[in-house]
């Protein structure tokens, strides 16, 4: 047990639907609800005792994300860390220079210990597994969520079982096995079916979604998430930021940093939720939001993106749930764009991203180009991984690595021929 100071009794009570209010016990965190599936499916989230929420001052305590751990599902004693939380919130001044903007801003999630914004999901569902008795951990992933589960399963001493793809990211592969994880490829349709089964004949616990078509990962585990909006109210003296913009597949820190903020205006840390934007693949929550309804039509896309973390064909319910609730937006993120955007901010900013991290610049550019987002607004973008989770698509956009022989001039030439204008001011 890692020795991390946590209140004697977690605050969380029940479950309920975030459409239609229905509550469940905590027990239902592996399923969605029975009432709406058929009209439009949704998630079920958590419910704590009112006193958590009492107005109180700031009083953020112990390391990392666990320095909210009253505000977590989790009860004293089980929490599983490897240090998690607390990553930066950094000034981009040359990104934000070249987009019109004064203050752009970016939570770097890359620096968690598997590398992405997971490990908070991962931590707070394992945690919540190990207190419940749960056995074994499982998650349906493109890599990053089976990483993270895997790392903390390990951590807990718990076996971890990851449903994943052929041609699933190679470093995400080896990844999720390094850190234990028992990986098996499965088709798209084939991996939540198992996942299911695996839940109702065994009890294992998935930190993922597990409900077809997916509703969000496991409302426990996604509490986690919730410590992103805590950590960049703080880091902005408890102000917060007029848009936050992030990478979403099934919205699911979307939706957890939305109640994040929702909970600090309730204790009176902030005055504020932040207008929130999805950056998505798909299109799913664009047409949602225009058709006013609460069904996510799916696009099958012809062609893969490259945003592999990110490219499922449809959104969810409480991804749209969220951006309603905070007058944002949903903006349809390209490849072309991610890989300038990525390029960008490595080279300009000195922060290499997952293409699908970058995808929130993607989304920023396009909110300033319409006047959505003004000059002097504040915002925020969630960079969810580092590039090292998928090197190849980076690699690929890149011109070859030239090779000189004893010469400092030729040397010269050839990275002028190579790099351009970058090369300008060595000599
Ligand atoms: C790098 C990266 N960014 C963004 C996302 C979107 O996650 P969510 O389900 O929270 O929308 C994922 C999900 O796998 C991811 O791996
Ligand atoms: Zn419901």
């Amino acid at each position: 047990m890692d020795s991390i100071t946590r209140p004697a009794a977690s605050f969380a009570r029940a479950l309920h639907c975030l459409r239609c209010a229905t509550p469940y016990p905590l027990e239902y965190h592996d399923r969605d609800c029975p009432n709406c599936r058929d009209a439009a499916p949704s998630a079920l989230a958590v419910e704590y005792d009112p006193a958590m929420l009492a107005p109180r001052p700031p009083a953020p305590s112990g390391p990392g994300l666990w320095r909210y751990g009253e505000l977590l599902p989790v009860a004293a004693g089980e929490a599983v860390s490897l240090g998690e939380g607390g990553t930066p919130l950094l000034a981009l001044p040359r990104l934000g220079a070249l987009l019109g903007l004064e203050a752009l801003f970016a939570k770097d999630e890359s620096r968690e210990p598997t590398g992405s914004f997971k490990d908070r999901l991962a931590c707070a569902g394992v945690s919540a597994a190990r207190a419940m008795g749960k056995r074994v951990i499982v998650s349906s992933s493109s890599g990053n969520a089976g990483a993270a589960a895997a790392a903390y399963a390990t951590r807990a001493g718990m076996p971890c079982v990851v449903f994943t793809f052929r041609g699933a990211s190679a470093p995400l592969v080896t990844q999720m096995r390094a850190l234990g994880a028992l990986v098996v490829y499965a088709e798209r349709d084939d991996r939540l079916h198992l996942l299911q089964e695996g839940i109702e004949r065994f009890g294992w616990f998935p930190t993922s979604p597990f409900s077809t078509p997916a509703t969000g990962s496991n409302p426990l585990a996604l509490e986690g998430y919730k410590t992103l909006a805590y950590e960049m109210a703080e880091a902005m003296g408890w102000a917060v930021p007029d848009w936050v913009v992030i990478p979403v597949c099934y919205g699911d820190a979307l939706a957890a940093i939305r109640r994040g903020f929702e909970e600090m205006v309730a204790m009176g840390w902030t005055r504020a939720v932040p207008r929130l934007v999805a950056a998505e693949v798909s299109g799913s929550l664009g047409a949602a939001l225009a058709s006013g309804g609460d069904e996510l039509p799916a696009f099958r896309r012809n062609a893969p993106s490259l945003a592999t973390s990110i490219g499922a064909d449809r959104g969810t319910f409480q991804s749209l749930d969220a951006l309603r609730r905070s007058g944002g937006c949903a903006v349809t993120v390209g490849d072309a764009e991610i890989l300038r955007w990525q390029a960008l901010l490595g080279c300009e900013e000195g922060l290499w991203v997952e293409p699908s991290a970058a995808a929130a610049l993607v989304a920023v550019e396009a909110l300033v180009a319409q006047g959505r987002i003004r000059r002097e607004e504040r915002v925020v973008i969630l960079l969810t991984a580092g590039g090292l989770k998928d090197p190849a698509t980076a690699a690929a956009a890149m011109p070859e690595v030239p090779a000189v022989p004893r010469d400092l001039d030729c040397a010269l030439a050839a990275m002028r021929a190579a790099y351009g204008e970058r090369a300008e001011a060595l000599a």
